[in-house]
């Protein structure tokens, strides 16, 4: 069985290496019918920082397509992928298209493969944030309606798409970030180097990201957020691995940073879980690291108006602070007074990639 999976953009190459990892084992178990994975990278990210340093640190298989595009408008970017992976399903002849998230790769992998009667299957299905402003949401409303495989990270992704009239493929296959967490969280643990070379003491710093294109393209909102990490700063060390994205705008706006802010390049995901583990608290527009915060029994506060991932909110780890100074600063000093509540399990059992495999399987 032939599957052909379209990544593009750091986090789905995380996501990506836990299904991999899932298909070398399901292989390895000498099945009726193995799986042969061909993966496509559209280039969408292309740095050496935010692509291959995931490939070799995870392991993942070398992309047998590299089409290199990237930069652009959404219409270009998403338009040039289009075409050029159209012409690699041709030649390869896919059963099965396996796409990740809610990015534009994300889009153009499906969109291609279901114009050409390839089935889709899409990894993270279901997750909304009823912000149709945002391009991930136009993305993974998309990708879900014309996908024939919508493998759900959590229960409420389940009942958002039976909100919406899809219930036939529909599967809760539990979350493959919390795989990645299992995977590799103590093989991180036993990696502190980063701590030492960003000069950081475990429980005394806070762990800021920011790339969300609803903070970075509306100067008041990165305004407020570079306002609160200043302030952050005073009280503890705030490191910042930033996005090109937000290098760029910090640049071109001239929106100053204290030293107290450490900003470096971004960081492998080894060392981000190792920072995420050691931080006091973590402030992110990430959808991703939201996430991981809770794996870890890190609290977050969230500098969006608000999030698909519900749970983490209601549990009691995550508070939506939005991108004004003085919400952000708020969200803070509340985590720092309160009560941690328990951490229920939410995001499955560490086999989401497994369950994805065996679904996939089963349509042979
Ligand atoms: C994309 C996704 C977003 C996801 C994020 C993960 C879309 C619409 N957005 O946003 O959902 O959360 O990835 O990180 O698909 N750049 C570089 N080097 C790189 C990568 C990007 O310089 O390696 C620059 C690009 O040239 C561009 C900007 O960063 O100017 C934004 O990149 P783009 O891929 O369009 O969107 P992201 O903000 O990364
Ligand atoms: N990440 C990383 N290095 C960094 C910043 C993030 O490895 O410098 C990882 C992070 O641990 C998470 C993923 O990238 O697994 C999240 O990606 P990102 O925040 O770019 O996108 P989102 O999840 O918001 O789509």
């Amino acid at each position: 069985m032939k599957i052909l999976t379209v990544v593009g953009a750091r986090p789905q190459f995380i996501k990506a290496a836990a299904v991999s990892r899932a298909i070398a084992h399901h292989n390895e178990g000498r099945p009726r019918r193995a799986i042969e994975e061909v993966i496509v990278h559209t280039g969408q990210h292309f740095d050496h920082n935010m692509s291959q340093t995931f490939f070799d640190e995870l392991s993942i298989p070398a992309p047998k397509h590299h089409l290199s595009i990237h930069g652009g408008g959404h219409g270009q970017m998403t338009g040039r992928m289009l075409e050029q992976l159209e012409a690699v399903l041709l030649e390869e002849q896919p059963e099965w298209v396996l796409v990740y998230g809610d990015t534009n790769s994300t889009l153009a992998g499906a969109l291609a493969a279901v114009k050409l009667h390839i089935p889709v299957a899409h990894v993270e299905a279901g997750l909304r944030s009823f912000n149709m402003r945002m391009p991930e949401e136009v993305n993974r409303i998309v990708a879900d309606r014309i996908s024939s495989l919508l493998l759900c990270p959590t229960a409420q992704a389940v009942a958002n798409l039976r909100r919406e009239g899809m219930a036939e493929g529909v599967f809760h296959v539990g979350d493959v970030m919390y795989d990645a967490a299992m995977f590799y969280g103590d093989r991180a643990a036993a990696d502190a180097a980063v701590l030492n070379r960003l000069q950081l003491k475990a429980g005394e710093y806070v762990l800021a990201t920011c790339h969300r294109a609803e903070n970075t393209d509306d100067p008041l909102r990165l305004c407020g957020i570079a306002d609160a990490l200043n302030e952050l700063s005073k009280l503890m060390p705030v490191v910042l691995p930033l996005h090109p994205r937000t290098r760029k705008t910090l640049q071109s706006q001239q929106i100053a940073l204290l030293p107290g802010v450490r900003v470096c390049d971004p960081v492998s995901f080894l060392e981000m879980v190792c920072l995420e583990r050691a931080a006091r608290l973590i402030v992110t527009d990430s959808g991703g690291v939201q996430k991981e915060a809770y794996f870890y029994g890190v609290p977050c506060v969230t500098m969006r108006d608000e999030t698909e991932w519900v749970e983490t909110v209601h549990a009691g780890w995550n508070r939506l602070a939005g991108a004004r100074c003085d919400a952000i600063l708020e969200a803070v000093t509340a985590f720092t007074n309160g009560v941690l509540p328990p951490r229920p399990p939410l995001y499955g059992d560490g086999n989401a990639g497994a369950s994805i495999v065996t679904r996939l399987a089963a349509q042979a």
